[in-house]
């Protein structure tokens, strides 16, 4: 007997400035997921926030044109799961939803919360890992409390910057050698990334990453280093894959070199030692755990000669068909559609999970009060 399709809603553009990519990622899933299984609805949300649920979604975003979409609202009433038209108030019921979101407002825990109010299952990480992994700051705290290898770093707060500013360059300067990466602590895509080699391009730096976030995470810069990524799935018994390398073609893994073409290398699956690979591997299933992760996320490493540091976590990494994420578990045996299929029925065990808690006591007597 066939089973009943899902309707799966593909939530993507958004409001961070990572809007664009969540395009191509969106647009890869609609040619890929399996639709005699799925039944896909498409909900763009353009850069001022506001929803357009249709199958005129991508031409809305890219041409701005209205033909096919209306615009919708999120139902957060129990008895109607799905989006609202604020046209016609017509419910548009949906089973599942496949966040496809970048950066603020969409991987940092805030959309999860939003999902989890209106009680739709979702693919990929819940609040608290979401918000973890999109904090760099709280990222390295929480790992190097596990023992996972991170590189040594502190962070400034635009607070501490306006107030006690000598107190927190000297502080800095003595605590971290040059040169060193400073970076926004809520951000993604290297936006707002700058590595400075002197003191002068330090507090440019300081500067520049206050822009982004309300605090910067400063480091030691690991020289020359291997960046290599690996992907994880799963809930409670996560896989990783074999992991990648990339090859920037700028001094650092930048916004350019990560977007606007150049000549960055993926090498997939990377070339690297039984024992490296090993390592990275374990290490990367132990921070999804420690972070509670559940669906999936790419796990990034800085590795210098002598240690393989943890850099970051991204729980909804790029999602093209052609993105490290997909790429990698192309290369450990799961073609980009059966990847698809696996994380939305992730989705639905959790969710099935999350149900089965007990909601609500009962008392025989009333509080007293
Ligand atoms: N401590 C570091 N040492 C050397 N390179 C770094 C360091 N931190 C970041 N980088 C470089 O900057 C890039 C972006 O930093 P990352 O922490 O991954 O931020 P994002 O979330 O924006 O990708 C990395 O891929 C790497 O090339
Ligand atoms: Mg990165």
């Amino acid at each position: 007997m066939k089973l009943p399709k899902k309707s799966v809603a593909i939530l993507f553009g958004g409001v961070s400035a990572e809007h664009d990519v969540s395009i191509v990622s969106a647009a890869s899933i609609a040619k890929s997921i399996d639709t005699e299984r799925f039944t896909p609805v498409y909900v763009a949300i353009d850069k001022l926030g506001r929803w357009h649920l249709g199958p005129g979604a991508f031409t809305f975003l890219k041409e701005k044109s209205e033909q096919g979409v209306g615009r919708v609202i999120l139902s957060t009433d129990p008895e109607k799961k799905g989006f609202i038209n604020l046209e016609s108030g017509d419910l548009i019921p949906v089973d599942v939803i496949f966040p496809v979101l970048h950066g603020p407002r969409g991987e940092d825990g805030t959309i999860q919360g939003f999902l989890e109010i209106a009680g739709i299952p979702y693919v990929g990480c819940g609040t608290m890992a979401s918000a973890i992994a999109m904090d760099k700051d709280m990222t390295k705290r929480i790992l190097a409390q596990r023992g996972i290898p991170v590189v040594k770093g502190t962070c400034v707060t635009r607070w501490m910057w306006d107030n006690s500013r000598q107190d927190a360059i000297s502080e800095l300067m003595q605590s971290i050698e040059l040169p060193m990466f400073i970076k926004p602590a809520t951000m993604g895509s290297s936006i707002g990334i700058t590595r400075a080699a002197s003191l002068d391009e330090v507090i440019r730096g300081i500067e520049e990453g206050l822009r982004f976030s309300q605090k910067v995470v400063i480091e030691k810069s690991i020289e020359n280093p291997l960046e290599i990524e690996v992907a994880v799935l799963g809930n409670h018994e996560p896989r990783a894959s074999l992991p990648g390398q990339i090859i920037s073609c700028n001094e650092f893994y930048d916004f350019e070199a990560k977007y606007m073409g150049g000549s960055t290398e993926l090498i997939i699956p990377a070339k690297l030692s039984r024992s490296l690979r090993e390592e990275i591997q374990f290490r990367a299933v132990e921070a999804f755990d420690v972070i509670g992760g559940a669906g999936m996320a790419r796990i990034d490493f800085l590795a210098s000669r002598d240690t393989c540091y943890l850099n970051e976590i991204n729980t909804i990494p790029g999602f093209t068909s052609i993105s490290m994420y997909p790429k990698l578990w192309e290369a450990s045996g799961i073609p980009y559609s059966s990847l698809i299929t696996i994380l939305i029925e992730l989705a639905l065990k959790r969710h099935v999970e999350q149900e089965a808690l007990t909601k609500t006591i009962e008392l025989d007597k009333g509080l007293g009060v």
